[in-house]
């Protein structure tokens, strides 16, 4: 094993927070049930609830509309599959999402498609910025819901979702927002983006895996989505992970008093990054909106390097990065988000991600800056995606 172990892979997971791992290992204490009236339930669930207000006061929310689930991907399944329900006996039958979401709302809007619904996929342009023209265009009377991500876990694009809820209002639908990779990271207020529906992920803000939530708009009802007891409003049946919501609780707090200093220091060492690699490796292409950008990530594509072999270089040197989304990890299929902003096959396989957190040094940006632009030398020397080096050539 490296001596040096540099992890710059934080939009697939951060590490947990000190204070974290502290409430954790107090809250595995805590072993009763919380849907149990003695002492002991009544202890679980008063940290339940008060995770549940440190998150509502993360995202200007009120408690009573916070609902804990097993993470991100579970609320955006629990959100959009509800309107399956409905839409037998609704006039609105359309689910309008974009081209760039993470594979739990693509799929899960697919599979709405399959089962009947009217599915619309709005394109994104270079920056990975939604159509304006094209959702307005899309939105009608006919609509559910929109559901847009506030942030791009690959890229890092923000996008202004204020401007895309006012459409979807404007014509009577819902708006939903899979805010997991914004969450810690950027000022995320559910009244001022006047969103309906927002999912959360614990641990994409140093909090513990497998916990999540979704924000669900005062008076708004939506149906069970798992059958069983009365826990969590009756809308997700089970004993519900104390300890893991307590975590995601202390994350959550500690995000609000600390993520505002944090993420300058994050994006400090992110642009210090970039303008290094920009300067000592030639011909490289910075992806995304580099004005509306998620502070810690940086994507870039290395023409004539693949991304596989980047990753396993700096893999070997003691560098932790990813490919395209972590999430897809054993495809080789290039980047649906890059391949939706226009970037070419080369250069979405070529392509990798650094994403900071708040566990990184600037010590870390110097060594990557030593070593990365021999590793690209050294694999565009060998590749046969290399100009002048193509499959074939003797
Ligand atoms: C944008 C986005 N949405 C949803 C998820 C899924 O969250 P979870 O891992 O909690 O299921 C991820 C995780 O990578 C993500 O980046």
């Amino acid at each position: 094993m490296n001596e040096r172990i540099i992890y710059l892979d934080n939009n697939a997971t951060t590490p947990l927070h000190p204070e974290v791992i502290k409430e954790l290992t107090n809250s595995f204490n805590i072993y009763g049930n919380p849907s149990s009236m003695h002492f002991f339930g009544r202890e679980a669930i008063s940290k339940v609830e008060w995770a549940r207000k440190q998150v509502a006061l993360l995202i200007n929310a009120e408690e009573n509309e916070i609902i804990f689930t097993a993470g991100g991907s579970e609320s955006n399944n629990m959100v959009l599959k509800q309107f399956l329900l409905t839409s037998a006996s609704s006039k609105r039958n359309k689910i309008i999402t974009s081209v760039i979401e993470h594979p739990s709302v693509l799929e899960t809007v697919r599979e709405l498609g399959n089962e009947g619904m009217e599915t619309v996929f709005i394109g994104v342009d270079g920056k990975g910025r939604i159509n304006i023209d094209e959702l307005e265009k899309a939105v009608d009377n006919k609509t559910a819901l929109v559901s847009i991500m506030l942030a791009n876990n690959e890229i890092g694009t923000i996008q202004n979702l204020k401007k895309i809820s006012s459409i979807a209002h404007r014509n009577g639908a819902l708006m939903h927002s899979d805010a997991v990779q914004a969450l810690g990271k950027i000022k995320v207020d559910v009244k001022q983006l006047e969103i309906d529906f927002l999912s959360f992920s614990g641990h994409k803000f140093y909090g513990p895996k497998g916990v999540g939530g979704l924000y669900i708009k005062k008076g708004l009802k939506i149906a069970s989505f798992i059958h069983g007891g009365h826990q969590e409003k009756g809308l997700r049946a089970g004993t519900v992970n104390g300890p893991g919501i307590a975590g995601v609780g202390k994350a959550a707090e500690m995000a609000l008093l600390e993520f505002e200093v944090e993420n300058r220091k994050i994006e400090g060492m992110r642009d210090r990054l970039e303008t290094g690699l920009l300067k000592s490796i030639p011909d490289i292409e910075i992806n995304g909106d580099s004005d509306h950008r998620l502070p810690g990530t940086l994507n870039i594509s290395f023409p004539g390097a693949e991304g596989e072999s980047i990753l396993l270089y700096l893999d070997l040197a003691g560098v932790a990065v990813s490919t395209g989304s972590a999430c897809a990890t054993g495809s080789l299929e290039p980047s649906h988000v890059l391949i939706a902003t226009g970037v070419d096959i080369e250069n979405a396989h070529g392509s990798i991600r650094f994403s900071f957190g708040r566990f990184n040094v600037e010590e870390d940006v110097d060594y990557v800056l030593s070593i990365l632009p021999d590793i690209i030398e050294k694999i565009r020397k060998m590749s046969t995606f290399s100009p002048g080096n193509k499959l074939g050539d003797a």
